[in-house]
């Protein structure tokens, strides 16, 4: 199966070349970390450089915000609109659901018009307020999924996960199970700076790379630099810096571990 490029320098190196066309990314991480503007730089990056027209679905943001965010990147999304190769849609849960299970649906309609190869959802943790049961969202999003799959698109889901330090935590809904790769974006305090540090927790089918690597968002969107040398144990630590003279906790930035 092909491969494509993920459009963020760097990123292709430890997928082993990119991501399998028609697969499905998770982007996890907390607020902040970066996950709008990885898959806006994905189907940015699809429409002008692969010749892969895409879709930007939002939940919660405006599309004059998403407009106004990747404009402060240089990426023009009105101008790749108007050419038929991007398309921003502002929509809810219940309503992209219901789209993706008629025959013949709006982005059934919207990937043949603009003949899309990729598909951004932003979040995909708000499909939560789908159900309360467990057992039925992973369904309603395996059904997404294959929904994606079946109109031939590469998909990347972002997913929130609380802000938390010093400890593991993956998104809920067991979705790392049920998508191809999972991506994971953490917070990590080194010599009291934050950073931003990215890993490939999972690439179905494919061999990646498992460093943990730093990356930061520039004024051209990601990019991904090197591993953090000579820094072991940076997982574990439990950053104590303090914004405004207030502890992250302090400012509700973090919630208390249970
Ligand atoms: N034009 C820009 N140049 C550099 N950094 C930016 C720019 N726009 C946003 N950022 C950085 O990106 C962060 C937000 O990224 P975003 O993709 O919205 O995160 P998330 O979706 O994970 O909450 C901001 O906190 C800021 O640090
Ligand atoms: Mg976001």
């Amino acid at each position: 199966m092909k491969k494509i490029p993920s459009g963020v320098p760097g990123l292709d190196d430890l997928l082993d070349g990119g991501l399998y066309e028609r697969s499905t990314t998770v982007i996890a991480g907390p607020p902040g970390t970066g996950k709008t503007t990885f898959g806006a730089q994905f189907v940015y990056s699809g429409a002008v450089q692969f010749n892969e027209p895409g879709i930007f679905i939002t939940f919660e943001e405006f599309p004059e915000t998403i407009y106004r965010d990747a404009m402060n990147f240089g990426w023009d999304f009105k101008k790749c609109e108007a050419e038929g190769k991007l398309k921003v849609v502002f929509t809810s849960p219940a309503v992209l659901k219901s789209e993706l299970e008629k025959e013949g649906g709006f982005f059934d309609r919207l990937v043949i018009e603009i003949n899309a190869k990729r598909i951004v959802i932003d979040s995909i943790t708000l499909m939560e307020q789908l159900t309360s049961d467990q057992l039925e969202l992973r369904l309603i999003l395996n059904s997404i999924i294959n929904g994606l799959k079946r109109l031939g698109l590469t998909t990347i889901l972002t997913s929130e996960v609380p802000l938390l330090f010093g400890q593991e935590s993956l998104p809920d809904a067991d979705i790392g199970f049920i998508v191809d790769n999972v991506i994971f974006l953490r917070y990590v305090e080194i010599e009291s700076e934050l950073e931003t540090a990215l890993t490939v927790l999972k690439v179905r089918g494919s061999r990646h790379a498992k460093d943990i690597r730093k990356y930061e968002i520039t004024s051209n969107g990601i990019n991904i630099e090197t591993k953090f040398a000579g820094q072991q144990g940076i997982l574990t630590g439990f950053p104590s810096r303090q914004i405004s003279g207030r502890t992250l906790l302090e400012e509700g930035l973090i919630r208390r571990k249970r």
